[in-house]
C-alpha cells in the first residue's frame, strides 16, 4: 500500500510540474508555488524525501471523511484559520487539556463547541504515522487537510499546492485566542486590523471570508446583533433564520447553514449573498461598508475565477503565519493532542 501510494505521489508531482509550468506561463494573478519551490520559509513537496506518501495519505483520509459529512470539511478549513491566528500555524489548536494546562485553545469560546474535524486530523495522523513514524508534523497535516477539504468541497475546481515544513508548538492557551480570533460582531476596520496583525491584507481578508460559503453557524453567533437588533439583513432571509433560531425554549443553540443557496459547495456564492444582504454576520455584511471592499465583493461575485485565485493564494499565505521551522521552536508531535 505504501509503495503504491509513493508511486502515485511521484506521478502526481510529475503531473503537477507540467501543470505549474503551463499556469506560470499564463501570467495570471496566482502562480502556484510549484514543487520544490520555497514560499514563506516552507517548501512545496517538503515530504518528498521524508515521507513520500504523506500528502496522498492525508488527502485520502480527508476525502473519505468529507464525502461522508461535508460539514467536517468546513470545520477543517476553519481549523487552519483558528490554528494560524493563535501562536501561528503550529497545531496549538489541537492540544487537549492536561492537569498542567487545563485551558488550551480548543476550550476557548471561539472554538468550543463549534470547531470540528479533530477526529479527521487524528485519523490522518495515525495513517501517516503507520507509513513514516515521527516524520510529519500535525501543523502540516492541518494545512494539508484544509487544502484537501477545499478541493473536495469545490468539487475539485479549487486545488493548490500547499508548502510544508511547519513544526508543532508546545504552547496552547484559551486566553490567547480572544485577542486574535475576530468575533462575528466586528466591523470592517476591526477585521482589517486583526488580519493585518497577522501580515494579511484587506484583499486576503475579503477572499478568506468567502469560506463562509460552506458550513454552519450557531444561532448565538448572529441573533443578538443581526436578528434581534436592527441590521441590514434581508427581511425574508431574517424571517427564515428566525424560524430556525427559536428566541427562547429548551432547544439549546441550533445551527443554520451559512450559505442558504449552495450550503455544501465551496464557491463564490458567498459574495452574491453579501451583495443580496443574505449573510449571517455583521463581519460578513461589513464588507460592503467601504467602496474598496465592496468592489472586491462584486469582483469576486461576478468575474469567473477571480475569487478562486485569490482564495488559493490567501490560504497559502495564511498557512505561513508565524510558522515554526527550527528545532528550538517546535517538534513533530507523536500524538496531535499532546506535546511529546
Ligand atoms: C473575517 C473574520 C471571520 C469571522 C468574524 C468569522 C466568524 C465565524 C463564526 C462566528 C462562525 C460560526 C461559528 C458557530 O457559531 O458555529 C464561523 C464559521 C466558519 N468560518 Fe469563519 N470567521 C471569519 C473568517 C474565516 C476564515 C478566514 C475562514 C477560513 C478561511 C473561515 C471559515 C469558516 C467556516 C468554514 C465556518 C463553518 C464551520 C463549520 O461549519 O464547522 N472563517 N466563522
Ligand atoms: C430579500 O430577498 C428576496 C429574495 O431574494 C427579494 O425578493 C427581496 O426583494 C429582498 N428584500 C429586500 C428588501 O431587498
Amino acid at each position: 500500500m505504501v509503495t503504491k501510494e509513493a508511486a502515485c505521489v511521484v506521478l502526481l508531482l510529475l503531473a503537477a510540474a507540467t501543470t505549474c509550468q503551463a499556469a506560470g506561463a499564463g501570467g495570471g494573478y496566482y502562480v502556484p508555488p510549484g514543487p520544490g519551490s520555497t514560499t514563506y520559509g516552507l517548501k512545496v513537496g517538503y515530504y518528498r524525501d521524508k515521507c513520500p506518501p504523506a500528502e496522498a495519505i492525508v488527502r485520502r483520509v480527508v476525502r473519505d471523511a468529507v464525502r461522508l459529512d461535508p460539514g467536517v470539511g468546513a470545520g477543517l478549513i476553519r481549523m487552519l484559520f483558528h490554528d494560524c491566528f493563535v501562536e501561528g500555524c503550529d497545531a496549538s489548536v489541537l492540544l487537549d487539556p492536561t492537569p498542567a494546562n487545563p485551558q488550551p485553545e480548543k476550550l476557548a469560546a471561539p472554538n468550543n463547541p463549534s470547531l470540528r474535524g479533530f477526529e479527521v486530523i487524528d485519523a490522518a495522523k495515525a495513517a501517516v504515522e503507520r507509513a513514516c513514524p515521527g516524520a510529519v508534523s500535525c501543523a502540516d497535516i492541518v494545512a494539508f487537510a484544509a487544502r484537501d477539504a477545499s478541493a473536495v468541497l469545490s468539487r475539485r475546481g479549487l486545488d493548490f499546492d500547499m508548502p510544508a515544513g511547519r513544526l508543532d508548538g508546545r504552547v496552547s492557551s484559551a486566553s490567547r485566542t480572544l485577542g486574535f480570533l475576530p468575533p462575528p460582531t466586528f466591523g470592517l476596520s476591526q477585521l482589517v486590523q486583526s488580519f493585518a496583525a497577522k501580515g494579511l491584507g484587506v484583499e486576503d481578508m475579503v477572499a478568506l471570508s468567502g469560506a463562509h460559503t460552506v458550513g454552519r453557524s450557531h444561532c448565538s453567533s448572529f441573533v443578538p446583533d443581526r436578528i434581534a437588533a436592527p441590521s441590514d439583513i434581508n427581511a425574508s432571509f431574517a424571517a427564515s433564520l428566525r424560524g430556525q433560531c427559536p428566541v427562547s425554549g429548551g432547544n439549546g443553540d441550533p445551527t443554520v447553514a451559512q450559505d442558504a443557496v449552495t450550503p455544501d459547495v465551496l464557491d463564490n456564492q458567498y459574495y452574491k449573498n453579501v451583495l443580496a444582504h443574505r449573510v449571517l454576520f455583521t463581519s460578513d455584511a461589513s464588507l460592503l461598508t467601504s467602496p474598496a471592499t465592496a468592489k472586491m465583493v462584486s469582483d469576486n461575485a461576478n468575474i469567473p475565477g477571480w475569487w478562486e485565485n485569490r482564495f488559493k493564494a490567501a490560504m497559502v499565505k495564511m498557512a505561513s503565519v508565524d510558522v515554526k521551522t527550527s528545532n528550538q521552536q517546535g517538534e513533530v508531535r507523536r500524538n496531535c493532542r499532546a506535546v511529546n
